[in-house]
């Protein structure tokens, strides 16, 4: 086709996919070129602004790395990685969010009753709960994986004075789909903005922060594996996560108690002085066959 024109170029994009094309992949490809050459004519893209993206691109590039994921970042806070969540969520099961960047494998295991704060200081806070199908019967054998940030709101990966495993564990659940261990009560934080995104947050008067969460990975034989977050009611970013991973049935709320009430079998049985935490949230898995 040599008369292409802005009025042709999307239809001509189209005729240029080989006959063995995955078709998933022309189907995904097709889509994007259209949005995008409509997204162009729709703003009237200038040769500045369109450098300026390619530019964006590169630096994100640039400042990624095997634990700095920019483009992850970047599909959070334009809330693609959410919407990709809400697409493939659910409604049977507890919803899913956002994986965030900082999971990392190869946790170790953590026995029912586990600290995972160990030295840290901070309130303490009890989750539990119990992993369950759709109709509420416990699922024994699930893994959950667990990870948060430090007190100084940094995870293991950001900072160099953790370990590489400091908050994070998994542990798995018995005959009664029970899980619990203690931690320190979570606290909100901003995501990373030295880098590009930074720059997008700032130009476009936004804030970085995220509500203070607990992150969980669950999986079960013959269950869809589930990535999520729990977040609690009072927290001031609930209703403004900079990365939209907050759904209503991920609220919890804690519940303060005395040290008195502090239950059996949990390393930090008979050593709690003050009131502590507790987060008691369900999390039901969806069947794989479902
Ligand atoms: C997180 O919760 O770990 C996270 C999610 C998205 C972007 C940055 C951090
Ligand atoms: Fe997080």
């Amino acid at each position: 086709m040599r008369n292409v024109s802005k009025d042709n170029i999307t239809d001509v994009f189209m005729g240029y996919f080989g006959d063995d094309t995955d078709p998933r992949l022309r189907e995904v490809m097709q889509s994007l070129a259209q949005h995008l050459h409509a997204f162009a004519k729709d703003v009237n893209l200038t040769h500045e602004e369109w450098l300026k993206g390619i530019e964006f691109l590169e630096a994100a590039g640039q400042i990624s790395d095997e634990t700095r994921h920019e483009f992850v970042l970047l599909s959070d806070v334009l809330g693609l990685s959410s919407l990709v969540d809400m697409i493939h969520s659910r409604s049977d099961g507890t919803s899913s969010s956002v994986l965030g960047p900082f999971h990392i494998s190869g946790a170790p295991a953590m026995a029912f009753g586990a600290d995972m704060k160990r030295h840290y200081e901070g309130e303490v806070l009890l989750a539990c709960g119990r992993v369950t199908d759709p109709q509420g019967n416990p699922i024994e054998g699930a893994e959950i994986d667990v990870w948060q940030t430090a007190p100084n709101g940094l995870y293991s990966s950001q900072d160099e004075e953790q370990d590489t495993y400091s908050f994070h564990g998994i542990q798995t659940t018995g005959p009664d789909g029970r899980y619990g261990f203690t931690t320190v009560k979570p606290v909100s934080y901003t995501v990373p903005t030295d880098g590009p995104v930074g720059d997008i947050l700032r130009a476009t008067g936004r804030h970085p922060w995220r509500p203070s969460h607990l992150h969980y990975i669950i999986k079960a034989d013959g269950f869809r594996p589930l990535v999520t977050e729990i977040f609690p009611d009072d927290d001031p970013y609930l209703d403004e996560d900079t990365v939209f991973g907050v759904r209503s049935d991920l609220v919890m709320k804690y519940v303060e108690r005395p040290a008195s009430e502090f239950p059996e079998g949990y390393e930090l049985s008979g050593k709690i002085e003050d009131t502590f935490l507790v987060a008691d949230f369900d999390l039901k898995l969806v069947p794989l066959a479902s």
